[in-house]
């Protein structure tokens, strides 16, 4: 079976390469010419652990190949992936336009039957519209059948996952395609669940939604703890061992960000609302994320009175570790707030810097260490909770801050470890440590 993916974005070319792993020809295309050159080089666009290594064992080994040519992605293929963007549009809806050019491309070269397999996340219906898309436009001779195979890979562990996700699912009108899939993915030895194609596509905005609400119901439930005197980490574990409830998704934090959540749930929302059903409950879990990505900045503000004129160090800037993403970070929210409001802003990110540049005023200034960036800083806020920014010792940000005010967007510290380093400690959800405001008033 020869197969292409079209798309070489984090979930393309993630699919395309382990795909190859177990043993399957794989054609990953790309309309982004320097970036087939790029990947023709073994050199991966993007940051994924794993992936550089994988994706060079795979070329060498003679089954996976990198074109910008359309005519060589499809003019061969048996089973075609569409892993291409589908960002939001204004009104939170799915922009479909890539999805239906590469539906479009695929009718001019196809002319035998091909599974075209979408990956990409979809509206509910999508599948059905493409399929009936390609059909007026084939080759009278082709034959295409369309299959609905969401994803449900995570940034920064995307190649683990493609090896031990919890399941894989495959919609599809059509018995036969559905089984050519099934067993492409059975070497990955996941479980697979057969359903229609509607219930596919809903089964991976709805999976999102879930996990989008238990985040914004912990960080609630942290801003309530933090109100009565209780400990978010003691209240999450305590309820995560309910196993109706489990202890996954249960970290309370800055919100949740990246290219799925606030992407998937705003166009569930918008999905529910076409049909005439007022989706009440995402639309709470989307207010609530979006006030909890500014809430560690009132809190510093609370303590610290205003920024501006502050030096304000910003440890993270993608929306979680392992990925250079910086789409949808609370990070990058809370650095164009504190430029607009007058502070001065030295950022540390071990991989995301180049893409936050992208985004950010040009006044931010960017640190080569997490020492670097708080030296002789007032302010630091911990967004992301890197390996090389939680295993920095309280004490160093008591000895090179000007003022250690922390505002720990991770609860990257035990309170005891805070208590006795000297530092102002504010966190989520749990007390507040004032160990500098303490000294000073001694
Ligand atoms: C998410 C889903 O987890 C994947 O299953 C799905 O395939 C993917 O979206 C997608 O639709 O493509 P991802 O966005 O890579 O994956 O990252 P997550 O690990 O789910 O984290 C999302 C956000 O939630 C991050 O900002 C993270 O910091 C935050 N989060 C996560 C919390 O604040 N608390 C938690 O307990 C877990």
């Amino acid at each position: 079976m020869q197969i292409t993916i079209t798309g070489t974005g984090y979930v393309g070319l993630v699919t395309g390469v382990c795909l190859a792993e177990i043993g399957h020809n794989v054609i990953c295309y790309d309309i982004d010419e320097p970036k087939v050159q790029m990947m023709k080089q073994g050199i991966s666009p993007i940051y994924e652990p794993g992936l550089d290594e994988l994706m060079r064992k795979n070329m060498e080994q003679g089954r996976l190949f990198f074109t910008a040519d359309e005519q060589v992605a499809y003019g061969q293929a048996d089973i075609i992936y569409i892993a291409v963007g589908t960002p939001e549009k204004e009104d939170g809806s799915a922009d479909l336009t890539y999805v239906e050019e590469a539906a479009l491309a695929i009718s001019r070269y196809v002319r035998k039957r091909v599974i075209v397999v979408i990956k990409s996340t979809v509206p509910v219906g999508t599948n059905d519209r493409i399929q009936r898309m390609i059909h007026e436009h084939k080759a009278a001779e082709a034959d295409i059948t369309v299959v609905s195979n969401p994803e449900f890979l995570r940034e920064g562990s995307a190649i683990y996952d493609m090896f031990h996700g919890d399941r894989i699912v495959i919609g599809a009108n059509d018995p036969e395609a559905a089984t050519v899939i099934a067993d492409i993915n059975k070497p990955f030895g996941i479980p697979i669940i057969h359903t229609d194609i509607r219930s596919a596509e809903m089964i991976k905005y709805a999976a999102n939604a879930f996990l989008a609400t238990k985040i914004s119901f912990i960080n609630e439930i942290a801003n309530i703890c933090e109100k009565v005197g209780a400990n978010i980490d003691d209240v999450a574990y305590g309820i995560g061992q309910d196993h109706r409830i489990g202890p996954h998704f249960l970290k309370a934090g800055i919100g949740y960000g990246g290219s799925c959540f606030p992407k998937d749930t705003k166009a569930l929302v918008q999905l529910a609302g076409n049909v005439q059903h007022q989706f009440e409950l995402l639309e709470s879990v989307i207010r609530v994320n979006n006030r909890q990505q500014l809430g560690l900045l009132d809190k510093a503000k609370q303590y610290v009175g205003s920024l501006q004129g502050k030096k304000v160090a910003l440890l993270g800037l993608s929306f979680k570790p392992h990925t250079d993403d910086v789409r949808e970070s609370a990070a990058i929210i809370m650095a164009k707030k504190l430029v607009d409001e007058g502070a001065y802003v030295v950022a540390y990110d071990p991989v995301a810097v180049e893409n936050a540049k992208k985004q950010l005023p040009e006044s931010v200034q960017y640190a080569a260490t997490v020492v670097e960036a708080i030296d002789a800083a007032e302010v630091a806020f911990i967004v992301t909770e890197w390996e090389e920014i939680k295993q920095t010792p309280l004490y160093v940000f008591q000895e090179q801050m000007l003022t250690p005010f922390i505002f720990d967007g991770r609860n990257c510290y035990s309170l005891e470890n805070a208590r006795y380093s000297g530092v102002t400690y504010i966190s989520i959800g749990r007390a507040p440590i004032f160990g500098h405001v303490c000294q000073q008033t001694k």
